[in-house]
C-alpha cells in the first residue's frame, strides 16, 4: 500500500487550473513536513503534493503556495493537522492485518487478563495512527469478547491518537457505511454495531459499549506524549512507512519506554524495526516484544 497520496480526483491531482508549487515552497514543505511529520517527500511527489494541496488552499481562500507556507510559517501548529491529512492517506480497514487480531485472542489478551487479575494493574492498549477508527473499534471488540468470556474485571482501556483532524473527527463518530464493514464477520457485526435508518440507511454505528473502551485523542507522534502510565501493546501500524530514518529510530525507542516489561509493538505488513531498534525482538508477522 502506498501511504501517500494514493486517491482523489486525477485533475486536482495532477494540479490542474490552479496555481502552480514553485521549487521553494516545495523545499520549504518539505522540510516542515519532515520536521514536524516526519514524513520524508521525494522530489517526485512535487506534482502530487501540489494537487492534494490545492483543495486547501481553495479551502482557505489563498492565491498561492507562497501564501500557504507564510500560514506555516506563523502558525504552524494550528494547520499542521490539515497538511499531514492532505499529504498522508487515512486508508484502514476493520480487522486489517487478521493475523494481528488472532493472536490477541488466541494469547495475549486471556494471558494479560489473566495476570491482571492475580497481580493487579490496568490493561492499556495504543493505536498510535488509528486513521478514522477501524483499527481502535476493532481491537475493542475483541477486547470486550474476552472480556466477557472471561468474566474479567479487568480496568482494560484502548487508547486511539492521529494527527489528522478529520480522521479524528470520523473516528469520534463511529458511523461507517455498510461497504465498509468487509472485514467484519457476521456475527461481530450484529453483535458491535447498529444499522442505521432513513437518512443513515446504508450506514452502521458502532456499539456504545465499544465507545466505552475506547478514548481518542489528538497527538502528532513526534510531539510531547502526555501520556503517564504504560501500555501492554501499542498498535502502530502503517504509519512509518513514510518516516525517515532517524525518525523511527526516534519512535521506537519512544515507545519501548512506553511499553510494560515483555510488551508488544506491531507494524504495518510493509513496516520493520531491521537495523532500527535493539529493544525488540521480532516475534511473529511484524509483531514485536520488547526484549526485558
Ligand atoms: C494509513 S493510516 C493507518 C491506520 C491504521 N493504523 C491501519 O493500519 O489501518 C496512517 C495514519 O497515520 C497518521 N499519521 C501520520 N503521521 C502521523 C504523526 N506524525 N502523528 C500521528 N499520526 C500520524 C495519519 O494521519 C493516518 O491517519
Amino acid at each position: 500500500m502506498n501511504a501517500l497520496v494514493t486517491n482523489g480526483d486525477a485533475a486536482v491531482q495532477a494540479g490542474v487550473g490552479g496555481p502552480s508549487l514553485g521549487e521553494a515552497e516545495f523545499a520549504f514543505l518539505r522540510e516542515f513536513v519532515l520536521q514536524q511529520c516526519g514524513i520524508s517527500l521525494g522530489d517526485h511527489k512535487r506534482q502530487l503534493v501540489q494537487g492534494r494541496l490545492l483543495r486547501r488552499l481553495r479551502a482557505l481562500n489563498l492565491p498561492g503556495f507562497a501564501a500557504y507556507c507564510d500560514l506555516l510559517r506563523r502558525d504552524p501548529d494550528a494547520e499542521l493537522g490539515e497538511l499531514a491529512s492532505c499529504i498522508s492517506t487515512n486508508v484502514t480497514s476493520f480487522f486489517r492485518e487478521m493475523h494481528h487480531y488472532d493472536m490477541l485472542v488466541a494469547d495475549l489478551l486471556p494471558r494479560w487478563l489473566e495476570d491482571k487479575k492475580k497481580n493487579g494493574g490496568r490493561l492499556r492498549i495504543w493505536s498510535a495512527g488509528c486513521s478514522t477508527g477501524e483499527e481502535p473499534y476493532a481491537l475493542a471488540m475483541v477486547l470486550a469478547e474476552a472480556i466477557e468470556r472471561t468474566g474479567s474485571t479487568v480496568d482494560a482501556k484502548i487508547l486511539a491518537t492521529d494527527l489528522s483532524p478529520q480522521a479524528l473527527e470520523a473516528a469520534r463518530k463511529g458511523v461507517y457505511p455498510v461497504d465498509r464493514l468487509g472485514g467484519v464477520d457476521d456475527a461481530r457485526r450484529r453483535r458491535w454495531f447498529m444499522r442505521g435508518e432513513g437518512a443513515y440507511d446504508g450506514y452502521a454505528q458502532v456499539h456504545p459499549r465499544l465507545r466505552e473502551l475506547v478514548t481518542i485523542q489528538p497527538l502528532n507522534l513526534l510531539h510531547e506524549w502526555p501520556m503517564q502510565g504504560k501500555f501492554d501493546a501499542i498498535f502502530c501500524r502503517n504509519v512509518v512507512i513514510y518516516f525517515d530514518k532517524p525518525t523511527k529510530q526516534r519512535l521506537f525507542a519512544r515507545y519501548a519506554g512506553m511499553l510494560e516489561s515483555r510488551g508488544y509493538l506491531f507494524l504495518g505488513h510493509s513496516e520493520s524495526m531491521y537495523g532500527l531498534s535493539d529493544d525488540f525482538d521480532l516475534i511473529g508477522r511484524t509483531v514485536y516484544r520488547k526484549r526485558t
